[in-house]
């Protein structure tokens, strides 16, 4: 099945191609302007937007902050990079960041979609030190022993470990901290966390109900979260300057002339930090 996507994968998707659901991948490549979207994904993302018009800013410097975290790291010497919920293929994706830099780093991306997947797959095709693996951030143990992952990233040396607007799709009954603590248990000490969250604080209450309630009908629903909730996520680690930030004030003097002028602040708030396992 190709539709919008412009891509004959010849393969049966199931729940993650049902165009009529919403679905979290698609929705944000609508916002950061791609084209892999459905009418379900479009309207859905459009009722939010005008709900909260920021919101597309918002995911432009989330996209932004990756650029600049990953690059700052590739600089420092990292070689290895796991992106987790990496979504939908888009431009300046985290291996051609990297790759920059340095051409013999490794990228390794997990989504556990399977179309966002197929995707990569067939835009990476020959890409070296680059793979692509299904994975549930929720399930760490399958993502760690994926052959993919397995592959490309040894675990004895410093690693990052990517986790870009993901959480907020895992519910606190699932744990997102036991599941960062999996992750940490297996880098080596000088690896990395990258992390940006939903934060609700100081953010209207009404907005993020409404908002909230807009993705209690696609294919994940949002938790956001506490600055001091979304912090403790960095239990273990070191958070570099500036610490856990709103994306667009993470070392902005490494902004790129062409990045999309930051949010409004105030109506949607997306904090990152970057942080070593001492
Ligand atoms: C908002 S997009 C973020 C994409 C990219 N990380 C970024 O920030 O530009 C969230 C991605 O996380 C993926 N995702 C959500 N829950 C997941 C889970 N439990 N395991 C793996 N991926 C997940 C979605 O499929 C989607 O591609």
């Amino acid at each position: 099945m190709g539709g919008d996507f412009g891509v004959d994968f010849g393969v049966d998707f199931g729940v993650d191609l049902n165009p009529e659901v919403p679905n979290v991948a698609r929705i944000y490549d609508y916002f950061l302007g791609g084209k892999h979207n459905y009418p379900a994904d479009r309207a859905t993302a459009d009722r939010l937007l005008s709900l909260m018009p920021e919101v597309k800013a918002s995911a432009l410097a989330n996209r932004a902050f990756l650029r600049r975290a990953v690059r700052e790291l590739a600089a420092e010497g990292v070689d290895q990079f796991l992106d987790i919920g990496s979504g939908l293929p888009t431009q300046e994706n985290v291996h051609e960041v990297v790759h920059a830099v340095n051409p013999d780093a490794r990228v390794v991306y997990v989504d556990y979609d399977r179309l966002v997947v197929a995707h990569g797959r067939a835009l990476l095709e020959g890409s070296p030190h680059v793979r692509f693996a299904v994975g549930d951030v929720r399930r760490p143990e399958e993502i760690l022993e994926a052959p993919e992952v397995t592959e490309l990233i040894d675990f004895s040396r410093p690693v990052t470990v990517l986790m870009i607007a993901l959480l907020h799709f895992v519910s606190d009954d699932e744990d997102p901290a036991g599941i960062i603590a999996a992750f940490r248990r297996r880098m080596a000490p000088g690896s990395h966390l990258v992390l940006t969250h939903v934060c609700h604080d100081r953010v209207d209450p009404n907005l993020i109900r409404q908002g909230s309630a807009l993705y209690d009908r696609a294919s994940a629903p949002v938790t956001s979260r506490s600055e001091a909730r979304i912090a403790s996520f960095f239990d273990g680690f070191e958070l570099l300057e500036p610490g856990l930030v709103e994306v667009s004030r993470w070392r902005p003097a490494l902004a790129a002339v062409d990045d999309a002028p930051p949010p409004a602040e105030g109506r949607t708030r997306i904090l990152g930090g970057v942080a070593r396992l001492p």
